[in-house]
């Protein structure tokens, strides 16, 4: 079973992979903000990959692969 960590923002919590789809680092470190868009983006500390934290999608690689996310 896959690690998963719970990531709070505001009234929502998102249940994600502990690590990034890249090259696993771990995502407990990364950074969150949010985009011009409203959209809450979750940030790889390793070589910052950025995602959208409410469906896992790739904003910026170099991660290919999405962010496996559960609301
Ligand atoms: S390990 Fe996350 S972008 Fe490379």
């Amino acid at each position: 079973m896959t690690e998963r960590i719970r990531i709070d923002v505001g009234e929502e919590s998102f249940l994600v992979t502990a690590e990034c789809p890249h090259r696993k680092a771990l995502l407990k470190y990364a950074s969150l903000t949010r985009d011009a868009k409203g959209r809450c983006v979750i940030t790889c500390p390793l070589h910052f990959s950025r995602f959208d934290l409410a469906t896992g999608e790739v904003l910026n690689g170099p991660a290919t692969q999405p962010l496996d996310v559960t609301p």
